[in-house]
């Protein structure tokens, strides 16, 4: 018997939030979501029912149950997949099995890529980029966002409504019982936002800039963006999409982000000094210690810098292995538009400056500085060096901002 636990929620007139909350879900792929998430499925109610996206496997039964709260599940007529990953198309062979509906809609790469995943157990109807169908009175478009997050990627626009549903784009894990943004405390709904752009979205802005100039374009008038994670957003929309041109602008600001990992507590040291250094020239340093951080806090700290200063203590011959974590991670979400340098010490070989410096280089960050390495302890005076790196860069970031 299904579960009268869970209701729908109504988002629209005609839109229900069929979902699943993730309470207790603390990784997503290296990503600590530190405030649960949910994967979010809707109904477009009509003459021919449609389901909007699935949920991760073990948020099945939920999702049944919210779908049979609303609707007969046997009315519903037409799936659409806007994405192939599984934390939204997991479900769907059992979905299919159950609703047995007419058609299943994905964009032409979603087509390829869902049966390389599991067998739908029906044909895939693919879709033509900005391509549009009227199903029993509901007047759909669909939008190709290839990169936001996978190939397969689209948004679909409910016209009758005004509802962009924008898959993982406009997105944040964060599980709340309440589902729309402006239900809850607007700071929140900031961070988690920015959270979730700097650890999915940051390596796609060439693409997601594409995709919200092509999106304006439309001139969609969109009342509600229903994003296949998080809460959902409804009214003062230019605000969010405003955001995340900025954010795709990566443009600098005056924060440094000083990030270090340290043994014997040398290089926090030289941290502590250069964030002094960073701040007299009236900059912002953010200090933080790779081991007490998740990479992912820190990679929403480096979203709005304009400068990384990595430490790292020599180890074996290597970068300290939390340090080399976290550059792996941050190298892979290719943060733009950065200056850097790196500081670190050694006891008799001292490798670490020279690694980070090849990987910031790689990064494509603006390495101004050769470094600093310090023999075992520092000095007065190595400290004094770490305060005069930090002016240097802090009075860059001033620079450039002033001049912007
Ligand atoms: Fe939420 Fe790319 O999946």
């Amino acid at each position: 018997m299904m579960s009268d636990a869970f209701k729908a929620v109504q988002v629209t007139e005609k839109v229900w939030w069929v979902g699943a909350i993730d309470w207790n879900i603390r990784d997503f792929h290296g990503y600590m979501t530190g405030r649960g998430t949910s994967w979010n499925a809707y109904i477009v109610m009509g003459d021919e029912p449609i389901l909007i996206d699935a949920v991760k496997k073990d948020g099945l039964d939920e999702m049944k149950a919210r779908i049979g709260s609303v609707i007969d599940p046997e009315s519903i007529q037409h799936i659409v997949s806007n994405h192939t990953e599984m934390d939204h198309s997991g479900t769907l062979p059992e979905l299919v099995e159950w609703l047995k509906p007419k058609t299943l809609f994905a964009s032409r790469n979603g087509a390829k890529a869902l049966p390389m995943h599991f067998d739908v157990g029906m044909d895939i109807t693919a879709v033509e980029d900005l391509g549009s169908v009227n199903l029993g009175g509901s007047e759909l478009t669909f939008i190709e966002t290839r990169m936001v997050h996978w190939p397969d990627n689209m948004f679909t626009y409910y016209a009758n409504d005004g509802v962009l549903f924008s898959s993982d784009g406009f997105g944040m894990h964060l599980a709340s019982a309440e589902r729309f943004t402006d239900e809850i405390n607007p700071t929140e709904i900031h961070h988690e936002s920015a959270k979730y752009f700097a650890n999915i979205l940051l390596p796609f802005t060439p693409q997601l800039a594409r995709v919200l100039e092509k999106v304006e374009g439309l001139n969609l008038p969109g009342q509600v963006i229903a994003s296949d994670h998080g809460p959902i957003w409804r009214g003062g929309l230019d605000r969010i999409v405003g955001q995340y041109s900025k954010w795709c602008e990566q443009e600098p600001t005056t924060k440094a982000v000083i990030v270090f990992d340290s043994m014997w507590d040398s290089t926090k040291a030289m941290a502590a000094s250069i964030a002094d250094g960073v701040y007299g020239a009236g900059a912002h340093p953010h200090v933080t210690s790779a081991r007490a951080t998740h990479r992912s806090d820190i990679m929403t700290e480096v979203l709005d810098a304009g400068a990384l200063l990595v430490g790292s203590c020599t180890l074996n011959n290597n970068i300290f292995p939390s340090i080399a974590d976290l550059m792996t991670y941050m190298k892979g979400l290719r943060p733009r538009n950065l200056i850097g340098a790196a500081f670190g010490s050694y006891g008799w070989s001292g490798e670490a400056v020279k690694q980070l410096n090849a990987i910031l280089e790689a990064m494509k960050v603006d390495v101004v500085h050769e470094g600093i390495r310090v023999k075992w302890v520092p000095t007065q005076e190595d400290l004094a060096q770490c305060r005069e790196l930090g002016e240097m860069v802090g009075k860059m970031l001033v620079d450039t901002c002033d001049g912007a």
